[in-house]
């Protein structure tokens, strides 16, 4: 592509508009946007960003950006409805004082101890599905794995009875779906009937922790502790919570899973050098951010580079794009597992940063060494398959052979 292409590429983004091509490989225009439209206004009247400065800078800035979102989920998925009730009340869309309350507990049930406590469940789990996997020679690396672990292990944290946990990856994919750019009536609908089925579900699930609390490890019993919580805010940041961890993860070891085996001297070196999975985990996020796309609201005036942001703009801040900057990163485009430093933003930054890094990051260290080390032949077979989504990044299918 030429310069005056590029150009006009990036003039012309619509993040409302699509095309097949974009949700294969976005890379491009987001090249192109970095360069020539770094605050691109998009039809609807909002602003893209994708530079990693302006992201770092505005993640990190509460005095001039929010993070609620009533003003725009108001419109989208209509005052009241669940998907509103839901996505206006988890946390993550919240400003202080709620946002800091909720978050304390979070944080405080996910100690460095805490996740200590995990690790030997994960690996056992892990070391479980590649056994499977060896035995049945073919398989889909999303379906068969990837997404068979973070269920197990955000179950596990809000001590979901094990029988409970076959709705849970549906209705977190219905959900989050529902935060992308485009969205039909019927994934409105999906969305919406998810909302009510997990929440009836968790009421109950509440209640029998109510009368029989586990202690300051259970993030369920921390959070019932938190008294200032009504019992819509409590469901909802349980919804979000086994949501948040989800797709998101499961996301991290298929795109992780696809680098590797797509570049097998990065593979091979790993196998050799397992002191390099941190490194490799850190670098799978910046290629291959499984959330690509962020929002802030402006509450007050702000410019940046020449364009004056006026309150009540209302900004998408584009991870995959800023964590491709060269300005940032030397070389961006290449996968090197030993990147150091490696300052992504795949975990956003500031105040709201991923309260559940440490547990990804785990899972996606076990998955990932467990499967090079087990499975020394595996390959990719063919006919990989990529989400329809601009939000969240990652393989809906992924055939291997061992
Ligand atoms: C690779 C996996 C994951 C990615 C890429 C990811 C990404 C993110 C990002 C970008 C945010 C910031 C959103 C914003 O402020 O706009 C966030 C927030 C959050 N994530 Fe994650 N996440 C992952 C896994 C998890 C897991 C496993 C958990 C729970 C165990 C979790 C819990 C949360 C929570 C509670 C927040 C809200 C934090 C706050 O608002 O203060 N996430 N995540």
């Amino acid at each position: 592509m030429d310069t005056e292409e590029a150009r006009a590429l990036a003039q012309a983004f619509d993040p409302n508009h699509l095309s097949a091509g974009f949700y294969e490989n976005p890379y491009e225009t987001y090249a192109a946007l970095r360069t020539f439209e770094p605050v691109h206004r998009c039809p609807d009247g909002t602003l893209f960003l994708s530079r990693f400065a302006d992201l770092d800078e505005i993640y990190r800035d509460r005095a001039h950006f929010s993070s609620d979102k009533q003003a725009v989920f108001g419109p989208k998925f209509g005052p009241g409805s669940p998907l509103y009730e839901h996505h206006t009340r988890s946390l993550v869309f919240n400003d202080p004082p709620y946002h800091t309350r909720v978050r304390r507990q979070i944080v405080g049930a996910l100690s460095p101890n805490a996740l200590r406590a995990l690790q030997p469940g994960v690996t056992e789990l892990v070391d479980r599905l590649l056994g499977q996997l060896q035995e049945r020679q073919r398989f889909d690396l999303i379906e068969d794995f990837a997404a068979a672990i973070p269920v197990e292990v955000i179950g596990n944290l809000l001590r979901v009875p094990r029988a409970d946990r076959g709705p849970l990856r549906g209705w977190s994919i219905a959900i989050l779906g529902a935060l992308e750019t485009e969205l039909t009536a019927e994934e409105r609908a999906r969305g919406n009937a998810a909302v009510t089925e997990f929440t009836a579900y968790l009421r109950g699930l509440i209640a029998e922790r109510r009368s029989h609390p586990l202690g300051e490890t259970d993030l369920l019993t921390r959070l019932l502790q938190e008294a200032e919580l009504s019992e819509s805010e409590l469901l909802q940041n349980c919804v979000f919570l086994l949501n948040a961890g989800h797709e998101t993860t499961t996301n991290l070891i298929g795109n992780g899973l696809s680098l590797l085996l797509n570049h097998p001297e990065s593979a091979q070196r790993l196998r050799s050098d397992p002191q390099l999975i941190g490194t490799a985990i850190e670098e799978c996020l910046r290629l291959e951010s499984p959330n690509q796309l962020g929002n802030r609201l402006v509450t007050s005036r702000v410019t940046i580079h020449g364009v004056t942001l006026e309150p009540n703009t209302y900004l998408t801040l584009c991870i995959g794009a800023a964590n491709r900057d060269a300005q940032e990163f030397p070389d961006p485009e290449r996968f090197d597992i030993t990147r150091k430093p490696n300052r992504h933003l795949a975990f956003a930054a500031g105040a709201h940063a991923c309260a559940g890094m440490g547990v990804a990051r785990l899972e996606a260290q076990i998955a990932l060494l467990r499967t090079l080390q087990r499975l020394p032949r595996l390959r990719l077979s063919g006919g990989a398959t990529r989400a329809r989504r601009a939000r969240f990044r990652g393989f809906v299918s992924l055939p291997a052979e061992a």
